[in-house]
């Protein structure tokens, strides 16, 4: 489907409605954007990505550019995501990985004592000079449509370290944050100083604004997360405040966290799909856009289903200083894309003004 350049992004010197509702400020319409708007869900990506490991597709510039752009052809989404993965850093400073398909993130050796967080070196941008490329690359090409960076937070990075692998319960991260406290913060301190530095090095080359994607920290009550995982998140933020981009937030089954996931310095919270809007309002206060929350799988259902749902979530966004919408969490792989661009589509048209 072509893009409709009348909504999807401003022209030179306009502000984009994207950037626009992460500052507070009025917009033209509603913007959205999905997580994970590229990957297995298009047939180009399959396409692009045959016989290519994802690492390797992450290190290459020109593929890096084509993956970013093919959802920002086919919709009419008010924002691009950079496409790499969280582990990319890691790779970089010599964590022996791969990402196998169907399964996740998987560490050789994983980390679990003293000896192997001091070998977690500091990110330098000489690392990953393929990110500096393929930003600059498509800073460029978007034009008007803003690019956002995006890092792992340090809950999940140190999950994936920790576990070795995807982990449902995260029992050795939990064991190391409840048994061991001062070396799981010299962990979460290394990593907090790696995915600044990752999204330093995103921002400087062209990324209009950073996610931070602690996706399991769902997992952690409020009192630990308070103690053990946000003085790190803190500091990433505070890391890319000089730089004035809105910083977004986002983890899934964070309904009990979503005050505290402001407070470690996010401009935008992101919101799963199991807490309403307005009521994610009232638990992230004043001074916060809000991004989400239609629930992915909602995408299976019928149009009629799906354009109710997603009325409801913007009448229940019109409650926050400002709203991005955005699904609860990842589009699922077996998503209809043609179902993707009538959403946005139906976003822009509902909330214009
Ligand atoms: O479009 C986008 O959102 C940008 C690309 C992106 C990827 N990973 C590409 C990817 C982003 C933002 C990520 C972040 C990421 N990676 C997160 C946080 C976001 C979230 O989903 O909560 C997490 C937890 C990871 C770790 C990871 N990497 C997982 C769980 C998987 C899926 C494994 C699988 O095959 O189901 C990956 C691999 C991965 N990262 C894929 C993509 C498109 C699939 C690789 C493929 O196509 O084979």
């Amino acid at each position: 489907m072509p893009q409709d350049s009348a909504t999807a992004a401003s022209g030179p010197g306009e502000e984009s409605a994207f950037l626009l509702a992460c500052r507070r400020r009025p917009v033209p319409h509603t913007p959205v954007w999905f997580m994970r708007q590229a990957g297995r869900s298009l047939p180009e990506y399959r396409e692009a990505r045959a016989g290519i490991p994802m690492l390797e597709a992450c290190a290459r510039p020109d593929l890096v550019v084509e993956i970013t752009m093919q959802p920002v052809r086919r919709y009419a989404v008010d924002a691009a995501i950079f496409f790499s993965d969280i582990v990319v850093p890691l790779k970089a400073i010599g964590i022996d990985l791969d990402i196998k398909p169907g399964v996740g993130p998987v560490i050789a050796d994983p980390i679990r004592d003293a000896a192997a967080v001091d070998r977690l070196r500091p990110l330098e941008p000489g690392d990953v000079p393929f990110a500096t490329e393929a930003v600059q690359a498509l800073t460029g090409e978007l034009g008007g449509t803003p690019l956002i960076g995006f890092a792992g937070g340090p809950f999940t990075l140190a999950s994936y370290l920790i576990e070795g692998g995807p982990s449902k319960t995260h029992d050795r991260t939990k064991a190391m944050m409840y048994g061991e406290p001062e070396l799981w913060a010299r962990l979460l301190d290394r990593l907090a100083d790696i995915a600044a530095a990752y999204l330093k090095i995103q921002v400087e080359a062209g990324a209009r604004a950073i996610q931070l994607f602690d996706s399991w920290v769902g997992g952690v009550g409020p009192e630990d997360y308070r103690t053990s995982v946000l003085p790190h998140s803190r500091k990433i933020f505070e890391a890319l405040a000089p730089y004035d981009v809105p910083r977004i937030h986002f983890g899934v089954g964070t309904g009990e966290l979503l005050g505290l996931m402001g407070e470690a310095g996010a401009d935008v919270v992101g919101v799963d799909w199991r807490v309403p809007l307005d009521e994610a309002v009232l638990r992230v206060g004043p001074g916060k856009a809000l991004q989400g929350n239609l629930d992915p799988a909602i995408l299976f259902a019928p149009w009629d289903v799906i354009a109710d749902r997603t009325r409801d979530v913007l009448a229940r966004g019109r409650t926050a200083e400002g709203h991005v919408f955005n699904l609860g969490h990842g589009v699922l792989p077996t998503t209809d894309p043609d179902k993707l661009a009538r959403l946005v589509d139906l976003v822009h048209e509902e909330s214009a003004r």
